[in-house]
């Protein structure tokens, strides 16, 4: 596969309550971002485990993004620190996995920020388009 013809599948857990309201946002608004992303709704980013990140990572996608409520929103009040817990976790987990640490990615975004969705996910894209393919595919 040449570079030029190199497209990043990218998976998105977004909290139910503000990320993945912030996707439809996005939408509902025809605020265009990359079809690279695969949207995939979670209660609350504190649920998404590091193993299913890096499951991700080694079985098809090239990066992996965790979206959450903005510190102090979080509908389940302390499952986005734990989120950011686990990210530290999920960056070790990179290192022994052999992959670049800009393949993960943790963000908040509120229900209200569509165009900042759309911003991030167009970032990502962006980012894991110059680093290449996981050395998984
Ligand atoms: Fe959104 Fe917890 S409910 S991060």
């Amino acid at each position: 596969m040449s570079e030029e013809e190199f497209e990043p599948t990218i998976i998105a857990f977004c909290c139910n309550w503000c990320s993945y309201a912030g996707a439809d946002l996005a939408g509902t608004s025809r605020i265009q971002y990359p079809p690279n992303v695969r949207n995939i709704r979670v209660m609350c980013s504190g649920m998404v485990h590091p193993n299913m990140v890096i499951e991700a990572l080694t079985k098809g996608a090239d990066g992996v993004i965790i979206c959450g409520c903005h510190p102090g929103d979080c509908h389940y009040i302390e499952g986005n620190l734990r989120a950011e817990k686990r990210a530290e976790a999920i960056d070790l987990m990179l290192e022994d996995f052999g992959l670049e640490p800009e393949r993960f990615r943790l963000e908040w975004v509120s229900a209200s920020e569509g165009p900042r969705f759309a911003e991030v996910m167009k970032d990502v894209v962006e980012s894991i388009r110059e680093l290449g393919p996981s050395p998984y595919r």
